[in-house]
C-alpha cells in the first residue's frame, strides 16, 4: 500500500506525507467534520483505491475511487486495459454539454394559467436579470443565467406550472447557485403568475448536462481471460440488447455503471445521490426505463457508448474542505467539471463493459470470488 501511495504521490505531484495523512486517516479532521453536518458523532471511513490504465481523450488518468464494494476498482482497471491497448492511443472518447443546471419555481394552482405563462415569457429578460444579479460572483466567472422555459403540469396538478431557468454553473455543481437562483426570483415570478410559487430549487433531472463515452474495441486485437474477443463481442451485445428488452435487468445494468460512477462521485466529493437520482430519472424519460450504456459491433468493431446526465464540479462544497478529496482531485491533475464528468463516464462505461465480459463468460461470483477470498484472509467470516 504504501508503495502504491508514493507512486501516486509522484505521479500526481503531491507531498509524500500529506499523502500518507491522507491517506491513513481519511482526509477530515473532527474540527470540519462537526462544521459540515449536525449532530456529528465522529467519522466513518470507507477504502479507497485507484483506478488504473485509464485514457480519456488521450491522455492518461490516474481514477480515485472509494467503495466499499470489492471487484469494482479491478473491473474498472481491466476493462480500461482492454481499450488502451486497442483503441488506438485514444482510450476513451468523450462529449460533455456545458454545466447547464436547472433552477425551478413551481406553481401548484393558477387559476388563469395561459395568461400567467404569457406573463412569464414577456418577462423573461426581467427574469434573468434578476437571477444575474443574485449570483455576481458566479457571473464574474463566466457563468449565470442563460435561458428560461415555461411548462403547463398535468395530473394531478392540472392547473400547475413550472418555470426552469438554465444555470451555467462553470466547474460547480451548482446545487447552492440554482437555489439561490430560484429563491431570487420567487416574489417577482409570484407576482407575475398571481398566486406564491410553492417550491424554490433546482431540478436534479440535468438532460441539459449529458456526459457521452464511446469505446471502440477491435475485435481481432482482443481478447479477455475467458475468450476470444469476436465470442465475447457477441455476448456484449446480446447482453445490452437484454438491459433494453427488460426493465429488471436495466436497472441492474445501470446499478454496474454506477459502481464506477458513484466511487468517482465519493472520492472527488460530489453528490453521488444527485447523481444517482439524475441518472435513474433520465433512464426513465420517453418510453420506459432504458439503459444507460448499449453496445453493438460495427465491421468487427465493439462499440460502446454511454450518456447521462454528470452533474459534477471541482470547486466548492466539501472540495474547499476535505484533504482527501483535494487529493484525489489533484492524482486527477486538478480537471475542470467537465473534464471529470468526462473521465466519470469513461469510468461507468469500463465499469459496464467489465460487468457485462464477466456475466456472460465465467459468470459474476467467479469473477468476485478471488477477490471475496482476498477479504476474508483479513476478516472474520459473515
Ligand atoms: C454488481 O455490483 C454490479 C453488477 O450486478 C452489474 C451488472 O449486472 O451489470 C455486476
Amino acid at each position: 500500500m504504501q508503495e502504491r501511495r508514493q507512486h501516486v504521490a509522484i505521479e500526481a505531484n503531491l507531498p509524500a506525507q500529506k499523502m500518507h495523512e491522507v491517506c491513513t486517516q481519511g482526509g477530515l479532521v473532527l474540527d470540519i467534520a462537526s462544521r459540515m453536518v449536525e449532530n456529528c458523532i465522529g467519522l466513518f471511513a470507507l477504502p479507497m483505491g485507484v483506478a488504473s490504465n485509464m485514457r480519456v481523450d488521450g491522455t492518461d488518468v490516474l481514477v480515485p475511487m472509494v467503495i466499499e464494494e470489492p471487484s469494482v476498482i479491478a473491473a474498472v482497471g481491466q476493462a480500461a486495459l482492454w481499450v488502451r491497448e486497442s483503441s488506438g492511443g485514444l482510450g476513451f472518447c468523450t462529449e460533455v454539454m456545458p454545466a447547464h443546471t436547472y433552477a425551478q419555481l413551481l406553481f401548484a394552482e393558477v387559476p388563469d394559467r395561459e395568461r400567467a405563462m404569457d406573463m412569464l415569457r414577456t418577462h423573461e429578460r426581467e427574469l434573468l436579470s434578476l437571477a444575474n444579479a443574485a449570483l455576481p460572483k458566479l457571473v464574474l466567472r463566466g457563468g449565470g443565467a442563460r435561458a428560461m422555459r415555461v411548462r403547463a403540469l398535468g395530473t394531478p396538478c392540472a392547473q400547475g406550472l413550472a418555470l426552469d431557468i438554465t444555470l451555467d454553473c462553470v466547474d460547480a455543481m451548482g446545487a447552492n447557485l440554482a437555489n439561490t437562483l430560484a429563491e431570487s426570483l420567487r416574489s417577482r415570478a409570484s407576482e407575475l403568475v398571481g398566486v406564491p410559487a410553492r417550491l424554490a430549487i433546482l431540478s436534479n433531472l440535468a438532460d441539459e448536462r449529458l456526459a457521452h463515452a464511446t469505446v471502440r474495441i477491435p475485435l481481432a486485437t482482443w481478447s479477455t481471460a475467458a475468450c476470444a474477443g469476436a465470442d465475447v463481442a457477441v455476448r456484449v451485445v446480446e447482453a445490452s440488447r437484454l438491459a433494453q428488452a427488460d426493465v429488471y435487468r436495466a436497472v441492474t445494468h445501470n446499478k454496474g455503471i454506477m459502481n464506477g460512477v458513484g466511487a468517482v462521485a465519493l472520492a472527488t466529493g460530489n453528490d453521488w445521490r444527485a447523481l444517482e437520482a439524475g441518472a435513474h430519472g433520465y433512464s426513465a424519460m420517453g418510453a420506459g426505463y432504458k439503459p444507460l450504456a448499449t453496445w453493438h459491433v460495427e465491421a468487427d468493431v465493439l462499440v460502446g457508448t454511454l450518456c447521462m446526465p454528470m452533474a459534477v464540479g471541482t470547486v466548492g462544497g466539501a472540495t474547499k474542505v476535505h484533504e482527501g478529496v483535494k487529493v484525489a482531485l489533484a492524482m486527477m491533475g486538478n480537471p475542470s467539471a467537465r473534464r471529470l464528468a468526462a473521465v466519470m463516464a469513461s469510468v461507468g462505461l469500463a465499469s459496464n463493459l467489465a460487468a457485462l465480459v464477466a456475466l456472460t463468460t465465467v459468470g459474476i461470483q467467479a469473477g468476485h470470488m478471488r477477490l471475496h477470498a482476498r477479504k476474508s484472509e483479513r476478516l472474520p467470516e459473515g
